[in-house]
């Protein structure tokens, strides 16, 4: 077992830091104050070829491997956890949901400008009453013979209004339950669609996170992803990848309070000397070295599963529940770490506690985890 990074990914992971530090860092306080979308550091992550990381050359994308990716969500997420959920939505729900299950007319049309970063994709699952419980999808997508009739609200969806692109699940047939769900591609300015409220949140606010709501939208068959009928299986299959994504974001929101309570405890002085020489924070910056480091190889065991073609769907659950409580647990320490400073917007920390929250929510929350594992363990 080898635990060096090879040179093509420190390259990335390089690149990554060199970005969040360098074009993400200096606007970061202002956006998150403002609910201002990163519009112009997105783009510029699709030039850089990070929006679609792992698509392969042919459909726009950068033809890299998970591995790489989740290198770079750690380092984005150090800084800047808004881009970096957009990053990740449109990498592994997306362009990975479509390259994968999508039809080669789909991929030409739909995949390459989000893989190249000219257009943004959102995935549309969550409702007003069916978030953990994803499988009573309310929306509805009536077959009408060539095209699909879709009405209902979606709510919560992360890239709401920047996106061009919405993977939107919805029940064609509800006598057939979860084989009754179909996944189909909703573009901008069709008829019926209207992207509803911006939510005003805790965290990650510099990210848009809409309702939707569907007025009888008329999609075409050609849009609908895979067989009939395969759209809970194919939002299941996404969201492990997914998970991949977050629990990286996770680990580099933890790794980023990390690095700025290091830097902190080891300039600030009290009691004449400073603080890292103060067992009260050095234990605590032992304990968060610790933690983080673990979360870490699981992101990386989970990715290398995907890439390695075994089976990620426990591994990424894990990665997911761990590096989240950990960037929980963490980015308070790291408040406290930094005692008054903490608590004001200049010094980051308290930015990366409330953006690490939703961590623990998103793309299943920590007990859809644990029901996953269970499920995963208990099943031989
Ligand atoms: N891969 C393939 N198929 C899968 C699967 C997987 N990972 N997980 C489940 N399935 C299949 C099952 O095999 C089963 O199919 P069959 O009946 O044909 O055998 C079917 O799906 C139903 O499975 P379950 O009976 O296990 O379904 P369930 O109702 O018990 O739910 C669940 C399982 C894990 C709780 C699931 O509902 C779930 O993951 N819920 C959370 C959803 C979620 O993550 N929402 C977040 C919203 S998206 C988001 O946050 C994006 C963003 O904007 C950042």
């Amino acid at each position: 077992m080898d635990f060096d990074l090879s040179e093509e990914h420190l390259a990335v992971k390089e690149a990554a830091r060199d970005f969040a530090q360098n074009v993400l860092k200096p606007g970061v306080i202002a956006r998150d104050n403002e609910q201002r979308f990163p519009a112009d550091e997105i783009r510029q992550l699709g030039e850089l070829g990070f929006m679609g990381m792992m698509v392969s050359e042919k459909y726009g994308g950068s033809g890299m491997d998970t591995l790489s990716y989740v290198l770079a969500m750690e380092e984005i997420s150090k800084v800047d956890a808004s881009t970096s959920v957009c990053m990740s939505v449109n990498n592994s729900l997306v362009c990975w949901g479509l390259e994968t299950y999508g039809s080669e007319e789909q991929k030409e049309k739909f995949l390459i400008p989000l893989a190249k970063g000219e257009k943004i994709g959102a995935f549309c699952l969550s409702e007003p009453e069916a978030g953990s419980d994803a499988t009573s999808q309310r929306t509805t997508a009536i077959d009408m013979g060539d095209h699909y009739l879709v009405n209902g609200t979606k709510n919560w969806i992360t890239n709401g209004s920047s996106a061009s692109t919405y993977l939107v699940i919805a029940q064609t047939d509800a006598a057939a339950g979860h084989h009754g769900i179909n996944a189909l591609i909703i573009e901008r300015g069709m008829e019926g669609f209207i992207v509803g409220a911006k939510e005003d949140k805790m965290g990650i606010r510099g990210s848009d996170t809409h309702t939707l709501m569907f007025t009888d939208v008329k999609v075409p068959k050609a849009n609908r992803i895979g067989e009939n009928g395969f759209g809970f299986k194919f939002a299941m299959k996404v969201l492990s990848g997914g998970r991949i994504g977050i629990a990286a974001q996770a680990l580099g929101i933890a790794a980023g309070a990390l690095e700025l309570s290091l830097a902190y405890s080891k300039e600030r002085k009290a009691f004449g000397k400073e603080i890292s020489q103060h067992q009260a924070i050095a234990f605590k910056l032992a304990d968060m070295a610790t933690d983080t480091e673990a979360a870490r190889l699981l992101v990386y065991r989970s990715a290398l599963d995907k890439d390695n073609g075994r089976n990620y769907d426990q591994s990424s659950a894990m990665a997911k529940l761990f590096a989240s409580q950990v960037a929980m647990t963490h980015t308070v320490e790291a408040v406290q770490i930094h005692g008054g400073y903490g608590f004001v917007k200049e010094y980051h920390v308290e930015r990366l506690m409330r953006d690490a929250k939703i961590t623990q929510i998103y793309e299943g929350t920590s007990e859809i985890q644990k029901i996953v594992i269970s499920r995963n363990i208990l099943k031989d």
